[in-house]
């Protein structure tokens, strides 16, 4: 199991343990979508601008029904009751691919789909992520087939629609269906995470002009696989839809849940040893290069020398990076430690471990910092979950994150690489400085997310895919 978030702490009366210790228990209990992972698959680097072209579902409406005066959802999925949807992962684990696969698994399952679920990849021996996600799903009534063997074969050509997730699992295809691979492609719907270089390898992505159609989590990226695609294999993609990602009802129930919050927020800044009235800046990433910590660190620093020169009266602002492992990153890591103490700023920047839940985080702190470099994330689900705790975001003007983030409005966008190192730190102390703007964009997060980052759109956009798909 990967490692849970350290907030064990002495300090804490036994009344407040038991109250944490219970919220804990409800967020952890409800499901998958609760594992708000540090998701460590979306490095990537691309500079491409805002797509065109492409057939959005962005903007649709949820379809409400009335039921004895409750406000009842009728899911946009409900078409899909009986199907047989075949959902094929390249792995298992507490990644952003497959956790949001498990959540089109349990959204599909909600309207009486018959579900199956194949692993590519496993470790061999047993693996205790694994074990646990599998039963997770098996409670919810999802097949969990074998990747190779006879029954994943007829499941593949008895299905409805078969969804490969992230590009690598095109390698299923020839490995497992074999002379059978034309009979399944018509009703393959690819979902695309991925925005790095290595993945555009023909062996992955050959089959990708004759499935029924792609899914992609942002513009950018899909405009960016429209190019590499054709410009690198000289293959054309297939229909390509964008699909936002939304919000997990789980994740919402804590986001508004105002006394669960505040205790979160008491408790973890009891654990990093700050003030209820210290600003807290969060990176929220697992700890890379490509996630760019390093210049945010930088920035931090600029940010409280600007303070310093200007005589700014604000309350002392902190950094908080969440997502270390020193087990794993050990250069990058050191080096950013290098460089908290070389600048001496060891009581201003607080360094927590990868966790599963970010939940108690985007609680405590006060703006998110996405700070992702390159061609920036694909998407960057933290980003709508901040909006969510009504945070606003300071991100780079790249990926998924400039189509998030209104500039000047939910937060502000800044430029990927060192150029963007200023005008972070100038961003930074102008949200220190200006509580009311600060608030305010917080709340106009919150409200960008409620009209369109909800787990309830990302049915609906997904839906609309479906449709399309089916009935090819
Ligand atoms: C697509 O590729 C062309 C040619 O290399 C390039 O000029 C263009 O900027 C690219 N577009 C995107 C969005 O990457
Ligand atoms: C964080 O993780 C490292 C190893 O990855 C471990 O040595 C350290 O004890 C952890 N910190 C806490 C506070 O658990
Ligand atoms: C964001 O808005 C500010 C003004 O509010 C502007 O100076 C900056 O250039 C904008 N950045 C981007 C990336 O649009």
């Amino acid at each position: 199991m990967a490692k849970q978030s350290t907030m064990g702490s002495p300090r804490l009366t036994f009344q407040k343990k038991k109250r944490w210790g219970l919220i804990l228990l409800v967020m952890l209990s409800v499901s998958t979508a609760v594992m708000f992972v540090i998701r460590a698959g979306y490095d990537s680097s691309c500079d491409c601008g805002v797509g065109k072209g492409f057939d959005s579902v962005v903007e649709q409406k949820v379809v409400l029904g009335q039921t004895n005066n409750k406000v009842k959802l009728v899911s946009p999925l409900s078409f899909m009751k009986s199907k047989v949807v075949l959902l094929v992962s390249h792995e298992l684990s507490l990644s952003g691919g497959p956790l949001l696969l498990m959540e089109l698994a349990f959204l599909l399952r909600g309207v009486g789909a018959e579900v199956c679920w194949i692993t590519i990849q496993k470790p061999p021996g047993k693996d205790e992520v694994i074990y646990s996600l599998e039963n997770k799903m098996l409670d919810r009534g999802v097949q969990v087939l074998s990747a190779k063997g006879k029954e994943a074969i007829d499941t593949a050509i008895k299905a409805d629609l078969v969804v490969l997730n992230t590009a690598v699992s095109g390698k299923w295809l020839d490995a497992v269906l074999n002379k059978d691979v034309p009979r399944v492609l018509p009703k393959v719907l690819w979902w695309i995470h991925e925005m790095r270089g290595h993945y555009f390898r023909l062996d992955y992505v050959k089959h990708l002009p004759m499935v029924a159609g792609s899914m992609i989590d942002s513009f950018v990226t899909a405009e960016y696989w429209k190019n590499r695609t054709q410009e690198r294999l000289k293959i054309q993609m297939p229909k390509t839809h964008v699909v936002h990602l939304g919000n997990s009802k789980e994740l919402m129930d804590v986001a508004e849940n105002r006394v669960a919050k505040r205790v979160l927020r008491e408790h973890v800044r009891e654990s990093l040893g700050v003030r209820n009235e210290d600003i807290l800046f969060a990176a929220i990433n697992s700890v890379s290069r490509g996630k760019g910590q390093d210049l945010f660190l930088r920035s931090f620093y600029e940010s409280l020398q600007l303070i310093q020169q200007k005589k700014l009266q604000v309350p002392s602002i902190h950094a908080v990076i969440v997502g270390s492992d020193m087990s794993v990153q050990t250069r990058f890591e050191t080096e950013l430690r290098d460089f908290v103490e070389q600048k001496k700023i060891q009581h201003r920047v607080h360094f927590v471990n990868k966790t599963l839940t970010v939940a108690p985080y985007l609680a405590a702190i006060d703006v998110l910092v996405q700070n992702s470099q390159g061609r920036g994330e694909c998407f960057g689900r933290v980003t709508i979950e901040a909006m969510a705790f009504q945070l606003p975001v300071l991100g780079t003007s790249a990926g998924g994150t400039a189509e998030i983030v209104v500039n000047g409005s939910t937060g502000f966008l800044h430029p990927a690489g060192k150029e963007g190192v200023s005008p972070l730190a100038k961003n930074m102390v102008k949200l220190a400085t200006h509580v009311e703007r600060r608030l305010t964009m917080g709340k106009r997060g919150y409200e960008r997310v409620k009209q369109r980052f909800m787990e309830h759109h990302m049915a609906d956009r997904i839906s609309h895919v479906l449709k399309e798909v089916l009935h090819k």
